[in-house]
């Protein structure tokens, strides 16, 4: 992750989920559709930058093993405490070796999109390869590129208010391009009921769909689908969310 990131939910990931809920556990519902559709016996998933581990909680109620990896040690601790039945380690996705491989990898959550150099992209792929063997299942979510064509999703600034017993806030979030760089900027302001205000700042490497099939391909993967909705629904990836299923080795 780049230095200048700044991020008030990762400095307290006790407010990720409650920032992000997802109480119908859409995301974690549709893995296990695709593990139908894809790899029906799996029993062991490493989620890389899996966060607060949450969507690995609810896949750990059917699959024995898993395994979740993140950069910061903040989330770690947090995913640790809530959820101490998983098996989870501060890792860097650009490096990290675990010495095994798994039936299905899962990067969620934009994770990918963290890593900006080419150097970054590259060894970020191949962590994802080495944790596979013939047959495992790649399972990638993230913000749809192709969607912010004209006709698409993309929005300039978006805005959201949190109230809850723990946290109130309100924020803006501003987004900008670094086009020769294919850069997606964020700049987010939180404003709360008291105290100042405070300004988180990241890029992200925005990835387009042929680009991705072609870079998995190029390391092993063979992308079997891609979505821009949960609900398994073919379209021409207009959405704000980009999904793909990468099988390794086939
Ligand atoms: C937006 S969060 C998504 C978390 C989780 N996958 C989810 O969907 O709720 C992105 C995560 O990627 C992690 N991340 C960023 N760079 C990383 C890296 N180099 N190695 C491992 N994790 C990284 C961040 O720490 C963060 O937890």
């Amino acid at each position: 992750m780049e230095s200048t990131v700044q991020n008030l939910l990762y400095r307290r990931p006790e407010f990720y989920e409650l920032v992000y809920p997802e109480p119908d556990e859409s995301t974690p519902r549709f893995c296990l559709g695709l593990f139908e559709r894809h790899s029906p016996s799996a029993s062991s998933i490493l989620d890389i930058g899996c966060g607060t581990a949450r969507d690995l909680s609810v896949l750990s109620r059917t699959c024995p093993e898993c395994w979740g990896v993140d950069y910061l040690p903040e989330m770690i601790a947090y995913a640790k405490r809530v959820r101490p039945n998983l098996h989870l380690e501060v890792g860097d996705m650009r490096s990290v070796r675990l010495g095994r491989t798994f039936d299905a990898v899962l990067s969620l959550g934009s994770a990918l999109m963290y890593a900006i150099e080419e150097k970054d992209i590259e060894a970020t792929l191949a962590t994802f390869a080495a944790h596979c063997h013939v047959g495992s299942l790649l399972i990638l979510d993230m913000n749809n590129s192709v969607g912010y064509l004209p006709g698409g999703s993309f929005k300039e600034t978006t805005e959201y208010s949190i109230s809850t017993p723990e946290f109130s806030a309100h924020a803006v979030a501003n987004f900008s391009f670094d086009r020769r760089r294919q850069l997606l900027i964020r700049n987010r302001t939180w404003t709360f009921q008291s105290g100042p205000p405070v300004e988180d700042y990241c890029r992200f490497r925005m990835f387009f769909p042929a680009e991705l099939e072609q870079r998995l391909k190029a390391i092993g993967f063979r992308v079997v689908e891609m979505f821009d909705n949960k609900n398994f629904l073919p379209s021409d990836l207009t959405g704000r969310t980009l999904y793909v299923a990468a099988i390794f080795g086939a």
